[in-house]
Order: structure tokens, then C-alpha cells, then sequence
């Protein structure tokens, strides 16, 4: 199978990038292959994970830009990429409607709720986690979706649940979501996709022959 040029955007930390990156070594990408590091913030300590792994890198700066702007120096950079897949891994930044146009189906975000709970503009990092404790849920996780004009709305991929325990702080949470859920997910949703393995009908994704 011809290989899979994936992209992935980042603005902070870079622990899903990471876990991407440890697949790849692994060889459990499938036929995907990590092209490019896209942040919106030079100071993004995903920049650094990428280096350390010799992923290129690019920097479009979110600050002083207009979000058409915004969206059009991204599309110029992922098809100056030649890029089949772009991932959300903890990008802040909502792209206006052109992007979802081009990408349609070839675009993965990972949220760290179930969806439809806790998320949509508003609902991104610590402050889910804030969300999930006020609100008193016993259940919480992470959602694995096809991106599209509608924040977090697009059709789901894969999801995880977890229990939220009495002494959660927002902080603890996050870690236990990100860990047992995220990390895990996200690298799935990707080899799945890249081995050509989902089919989106509608609202709906279908897994294809998924050998575990
Ligand atoms: C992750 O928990 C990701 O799911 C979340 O931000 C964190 C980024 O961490 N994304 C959102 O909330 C988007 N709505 P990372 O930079 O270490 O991967």
C-alpha cells in the first residue's frame, strides 16, 4: 500500500505528537509516515519532540492573524507537504470552513471528553477536565473523530471511557485521560486510516477487518 503522508498541528505540549512518534518507531503507524509538524506557536514544546525525531518542522504564528489568513498559510503549507492526513494534537485553534472543504474525511482530532459531552468551543485542555469534576459525571474519556466546520462535531472514529474517581483534580484527570486514553487512540485512529481501514457513511465510521 502506497504510504500515507500525515501532518500533524500542534500548539503546546506535544504529548500526543509524542505518542505518535513512539508508534511510528514502533511500526504501528501502518502504512501512515510523519511529514510534518505544523504549531501555531513557536514556543510549542512539540516543536522539540519533533526535531528530536527529525520530523519536519513549520511555524505559523496564530498571534496578529485573521482566522482566514490563519487557514490559508496552513492549506499552503500541507500541500507544499503533499499531505494526505492532518491530526489535531492538541491544536487551539479553530480554522475557518475553507480548511474543512479540502480535508473533508482527511482530518483527525482528539478530544480529551466523550463526545457530545463537554465539548465545542470553549471545551479544549485543563478547562474539559474543570468541566468534567463540576459537573459530577462518573464517566469521562477521550473521542477520536474525523474533523469538520462544527468544533469537536464530526463522525467518531474511536472512543475510551474511564471512571473519575472522588480525588480527581482536573490535573489527575487530564494525566489518567491522556495516558489510558489519548495516547492510545490517537496512533490507532491513524494506522486505521492510513491502512485504509475506515469508511465514513454520514455520520458514521466503519472499521474494517481490525485485527487486534
Ligand atoms: C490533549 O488532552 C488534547 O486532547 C487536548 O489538549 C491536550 C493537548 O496535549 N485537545 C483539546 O482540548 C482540543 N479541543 P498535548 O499537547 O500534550 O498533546
Amino acid at each position: 500500500m502506497a504510504g500515507k503522508r500525515v501532518a500533524v498541528l500542534v500548539s503546546g505540549g506535544g504529548t500526543n505528537l509524542q505518542a505518535l512518534i513512539d508508534a511510528q518507531g514502533r511500526g504501528d503507524l501502518g502504512a501512515g509516515e510523519l511529514t510534518l509538524v505544523l504549531s501555531s506557536s513557536s514556543d510549542a514544546y512539540a516543536l522539540t519532540r519533533a526535531r528530536n525525531s527529525g520530523i519536519p518542522t513549520r511555524v505559523i504564528e496564530r498571534k496578529g492573524k485573521k482566522r482566514e489568513t490563519f487557514t490559508r498559510l496552513v492549506l499552503e503549507t500541507l500541500r507544499e507537504y503533499e499531505t494526505d492526513l492532518v491530526v489535531f494534537a492538541g491544536f487551539m485553534v479553530i480554522l475557518s470552513p475553507e480548511f474543512f472543504a479540502e480535508f473533508e474525511n482527511r482530518a483527525i482530532n482528539v478530544h480529551p471528553a466523550l463526545i457530545p459531552s463537554f465539548c465545542g468551543e470553549g471545551f479544549y485542555g485543563l478547562h474539559v477536565h474543570e468541566q468534567v469534576l463540576q459537573y459530577g459525571v462518573k464517566l469521562t474519556g477521550a473521542t477520536v473523530h474525523f474533523a469538520n466546520e462544527v468544533t469537536d462535531g464530526g463522525p467518531i472514529i474511536l472512543q475510551k471511557a474511564i471512571d473519575v474517581r472522588d480525588d480527581d483534580t482536573p490535573e489527575t484527570l487530564q494525566r489518567r485521560v491522556m495516558e489510558t486514553c489519548e495516547w492510545q487512540l490517537l496512533p490507532k485512529a491513524v494506522r486505521l486510516f492510513c491502512d485504509g481501514k475506515l469508511r465514513v457513511e454520514g455520520r458514521h465510521v466503519y472499521i474494517m477487518e481490525e485485527h487486534e
